[in-house]
């Protein structure tokens, strides 16, 4: 099938590589001319594991390729894949103007039938702006073409996006024609496996599906991190309460760890932006906006840990921290809780000296060459002159780490964790402080 996909971001170039995986022509299209010289030159503009062989293979196979001329991109799919930004407006709502001028684009050069797939994350009643756009251009030229919209929402995490997309959990069509929907049905076919994984609906119920999942899973998480909270006063041990209600299967195992609060392109953007869309239409989602404020009050939590440990003073003090990204496999910085708790050191009077794998880059370029702010390359050069070390993100690489080294580096021989990753009676059994989230 032809395809063009809109926007090269994560969820454009993901869809674009998978898509030419299973034998897809795909045209990738972006405005920005730097990104498309790095992907035409063999590169790709963010971190995904296993995108970049997959983009290269694709590429010298003839199936995939990259431009910035809209006209070529219109020209070449019958499926026009919207995959552009939706950052949130000042108010939280998702602001739909890319996603309006893609549609517009297509209406003033299309010439054929054009099924337009919505796979931004968009609120619902996207499609039919799509739709109106695309008519008021059509119109404009004074000329009539069939056309379909169609959403289409992506459920990819990041650091697992190629293997999301090639073997998803759902794909969830909402169409309301048949023809649109018989061509989306093709498309998916050959990514299910044993069974049926299509999950076919109308355009607005699948524009909200989107957000009722983002929603439900920063839910789970906000109510595990109030748990946790509860736990550290009550003297029991968030990790036995969460194992014992994850063995339940109406509850299962997943999205239930306590941290120091959610971030990432999506959760903290599309929790706002649902609540937005609902107070629009005179809906207060109580539930939810308890949610978002559990969440920015967990990003503190960490710095309330040390105010307690360092007694209310923090200034000139010096802290190791191990990782910057919102989560590990990723160089994503997107509302990264390292950032408030960054930001809260520095307020505070205290430096830090930060490690990460891979995001080092992308903190350096948000929080700007900032005093009192270092970067080291390994974990244990990190620690060298700090009080104490703080963990917040679960890289692998911090799992098994030099325990003893950690206690010769450290002034004050605590690690205050943000990300559960260790046994408590293990680290102490090196004589080391440890404070975790939720834990005795
Ligand atoms: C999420 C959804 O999972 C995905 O389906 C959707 O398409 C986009 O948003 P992503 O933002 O890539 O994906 O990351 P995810 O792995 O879901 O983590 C989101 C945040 O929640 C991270 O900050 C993570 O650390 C946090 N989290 C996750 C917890 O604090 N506890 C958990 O139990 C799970």
């Amino acid at each position: 099938m032809k395809i063009s996909i809109i926007g090269t971001g994560y969820v454009g170039l993901v869809t674009g590589a998978c898509l030419a995986e299973m034998g897809n022509n795909v045209l990738c299209l972006d405005v920005d001319p730097r990104k498309i010289e790095i992907l035409n030159n063999g590169g790709i503009p963010i971190y995904e594991p296993g995108l970049e062989v997959m983009v290269k293979r694709n590429v010298a196979a003839g199936r995939l390729a990259f431009t910035t001329s809209v006209e070529a991109s219109v020209a070449h799919g019958t499926l026009q894949f919207i995959a552009v930004g939706t950052p949130p407006d000042e108010d939280g709502s998702a602001d739909l103007q890319y996603v309006v001028a893609a549609a517009r684009n297509i209406g003033r050069h299309m010439a054929e039938y054009k099924v337009v797939v919505d796979k931004s994350t968009v609120p619902v009643g996207t499609a039919d702006r799509v739709r109106e756009a695309i008519r008021e251009e059509l119109a404009q030229r004074g000329v009539q073409i069939d056309y379909s919209v169609v959403s289409n929402p992506e459920f990819l995490k990041e650091g697992a996006a190629v293997d999301d997309f090639m073997r998803p959990d759902r794909v969830v069509i909402g169409a309301d024609d048949e023809r649109a929907l018989s061509l989306m049905r093709n498309l998916y076919q050959p990514f299910q496996r044993n069974h049926e994984r299509i999950i076919i609906m109308d355009v607005r119920s699948a524009e909200l599906t989107k957000y009722a999942a983002n929603a439900m899973l920063a839910t789970r998480i906000s109510f595990m991190n109030e748990l946790a909270n509860l736990a550290e006063v009550m003297g029991a041990d968030i990790e036995h309460v969460r194992k014992g209600i994850g063995s339940d299967p109406r509850i299962g195992y997943h999205f239930l760890y306590p941290g120091v609060g959610y971030g990432g392109s999506c959760f903290p953007k599309d929790v706002q932006a649902l609540q937005r869309t609902a107070s629009e239409n005179g809906i207060n989602l109580h539930v939810l906006n308890a949610v978002e404020r559990v969440n920015d009050a967990q990003k503190f939590r960490m710095l309330q840990k040390l105010d307690k440990h360092f007694d209310g003073d923090l200034q000139g003090r010096h802290f190791a921290l191990w990782g910057l990204a919102f989560k590990p496999n990723t160089d994503d910085m997107r509302d990264a809780p390292s950032l408030v708790i960054i930001r809260g050191l520095l307020e505070r009077g205290a430096t830090v000296t930060a490690y990460d794998p891979i995001a080092v880059h992308e903190a350096q370029r948000i929080l700007g060459n900032v005093e009192g702010v270092r970067y080291a390359s390994s974990p244990m050069n990190a620690l060298e002159g700090a009080d104490a070390l703080l963990i917040v993100t679960e890289w692998k690489e911090f799992r098994s780490p030099d325990f003893p080294g950690i206690k010769a580096a450290l002034k004050r021989p605590l690690i205050v964790d943000g990300r559960n990753m260790y046994d408590p009676a293990l680290v102490r059994g090196f004589e080391l402080e440890y404070d975790a989230i939720g834990r005795k």
